[in-house]
């Protein structure tokens, strides 16, 4: 349906309180429910499901230095809200048993393994079923890393793509005292703010594809429903409100961006806008950033060209919008569907350019606080000189018995890669660095994510100037990294033809992170991808081992 733009304000999702204490720390419920919610004043009531009963989730707030407890609910029905295509890793999945498979994940977390929420760890309503990776019921965040944005998403393998596509996805926002005395802008003037993608059949229900277009080789030969190989919709929904407009005063804002959505890539800015005309302008304030995937950067940096977010990423900025009272501006996206790809037999460009309008109110209420100082953090170097390993990893395009197109993440010895459930090959031990070399050998940007750690890049450069077989790198020599991949991060995007170096360290690191053993996922933040078949799991060792 085609709907009037910019007519609903983007809500703030609400913040979830303790339901009660547990050994002495917060305790947390939270139920996933299927819950009606209005997405578009002329859109009727939408089926989604929300932890909570929200879309987006609710946000959890919480302290540096003061785990928390949760326990996640599974209230959904008996039957899957979206096409369900049951080729899909049948091998480990029991697509006969009853009930919605979830498991949800704390992303960027520095979490123990058993609350990880790995992809096999999956339960059912009430937990009376529950996957090979099922450990607790309680999830312990032990949250002693550094204050950051993180977020919590399902990830029940085989179907991670059409449970967060449903709605299960929130904030998790990690704070501190060293952050509050930074003074940035804060209550009002901060604002989570999730860019997804979604469509809409007429009754205001959500469309997920169950078949594979023609121009991406769909045809008889696939099975009747079809996980497709990328999905992008046609309408932003913003804070789970769809083609939406934000109110602000001329002052400063603290926007806490997530790219929630399933494949789509963002490369935001923001332009002045004539709506009448519906006809954008010159370029509006810059985002300044100050925060990245794993917390602050060292100091502010203005994004003067796009920011790019890739699935999962998150950026911490600040906008002033004191120069620009009484004006509209759009948060224009220029990113292509198939991001900085090309696909021989594939017309496929769905672009969204338009993700949601901010309208600056004449003149400030005069309540503002916060602004941006010149230092925010202390953020340690990890030199290349301290390397223990350095594994030269590959993302890697294949095929599957009906022809799809597939996914895979390898390594020298099998540049075509692993399936998921082939033995663990990355197994990284507690007190050492690693450098993750990433060689894309596929037509399209990926965003690589790791669980566990975050990690800083090192940078990038053309596979044809790579020798997989030389152990080090000099940073000197590449092209290093943007400046919205600055700090810690847990996503990074591999380009085609190109590798990225990136320097991570495993276990507690000048007071940051904590040493967790135990095994983890790696895989692509596409969710389609990670899906099929682009998942990993890896493995940290304990140090004496
Ligand atoms: Cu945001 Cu393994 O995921
Ligand atoms: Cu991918």
């Amino acid at each position: 349906p085609a709907l009037e733009k910019w007519v609903d304000e983007v809500p703030r999702p609400g913040v979830v309180e303790p339901t009660g204490t547990k050994d002495g720390h917060p305790y947390y419920e939270i139920e996933m429910r299927e819950v009606e919610q209005k997405l578009h004043s002329d859109l009727p009531p939408t089926t989604v499901w929300g932890y909570g009963g929200q879309f987006p989730g609710p946000t959890i707030e919480a302290e540096q230095g003061e785990p928390i407890y949760v326990r996640w609910q599974n209230g959904l029905p008996d039957d899957h809200l979206l096409p369900v295509d049951t080729t899909v890793h049948d091998e480990m999945i029991p697509y006969d048993i009853d009930g919605v498979r979830t498991v949800p994940h704390l992303h960027g977390g520095n979490v123990e393994s058993a609350s990880d929420g790995k992809a096999q760890g999956w339960f059912t309503r009430d937990f009376a079923e529950t996957g090979p990776k099922f450990e607790n019921k309680d999830y312990y965040y032990v949250n002693d890393q550094p204050p950051a944005t993180l977020w919590y998403h399902d990830h029940s393998v085989g179907i991670t793509r059409l449970n967060v596509y449903a709605g299960l996805a929130g904030f998790y926002l990690l704070r501190s005292d060293h952050e509050r005395e930074l003074d940035l802008p804060a209550g009002e003037h901060e604002i989570p703010l999730v860019i997804q993608d979604r469509s809409f059949n007429e009754d205001g229900s959500l469309f997920y594809p169950s078949a594979v277009s023609a121009d991406r080789g769909g045809d008889d030969s696939y099975p009747e429903t079809s996980i497709v190989p990328e999905f992008y919709g046609d309408t932003p929904v913003v804070n789970g409100t769809a083609w939406p407009r934000l109110s602000v005063d001329p002052e400063s804002y603290r926007f806490r961006l997530l790219n929630g959505s399933n494949s789509r890539y963002y490369t935001l800015k923001l332009l002045a806008y004539d709506e009448s005309a519906g006809e954008t302008g010159t370029d509006g304030p810059s985002f300044v950033q100050i925060g990245n995937d794993g917390g602050l950067l060292s100091e502010p940096v203005a994004v003067d060209g796009r920011l790019e977010l890739g699935a999962g990423q998150r950026a911490d900025v600040v906008v002033d919008f004191s120069d620009y009272a009484g004006e509209t501006l759009l948060l224009h996206n220029d990113a292509p569907s198939l991001y900085r790809g090309s696909l021989e037999d594939s017309d496929e460009t769905k672009p969204l350019p338009e993700i949601m309008l901010v309208d600056v109110a004449d003149s400030t209420t005069g309540d503002a606080t916060g602004s941006v100082p010149d230092e925010l953090t202390t953020l340690p170097e990890l030199p290349v000189e301290s390397v223990d390993t350095h594994r030269h990893l590959t993302l890697a395009g294949g095929t599957d018995e009906y022809g799809r197109m597939k996914h895979h993440l390898g390594d020298q010895a099998q540049p075509s890669g692993y399936a998921l459930d082939d033995p663990v090959t990355e197994k990284p031990t507690v007190g050492t660095t690693e450098i993750w070399s990433i060689a894309n050998n596929t037509p399209m940007s990926h965003p690589m994510h790791l669980h566990l750690v975050h990690f800083q890049v090192l940078g990038r450069e053309p596979l044809s100037d790579y020798d997989p077989e030389t152990d080090g790198i000099d940073p000197e020599t590449l092209e290093g990294p943007e400046p919205y991949e600055l700090g810690w991060n847990d996503v990074v995007t591999v380009d085609p033809t190109e590798v990225v170096h990136i320097i991570v360290h495993f276990g507690e690191f000048e007071g940051l992170f904590n040493d967790q053993t135990g095994e983890y996922m790696w895989h692509c933040h596409m969710i389609e991808h990670e899906d099929y078949d682009m998942m990993r799991p890896f493995e940290v060792l304990p140090e004496d081992d």
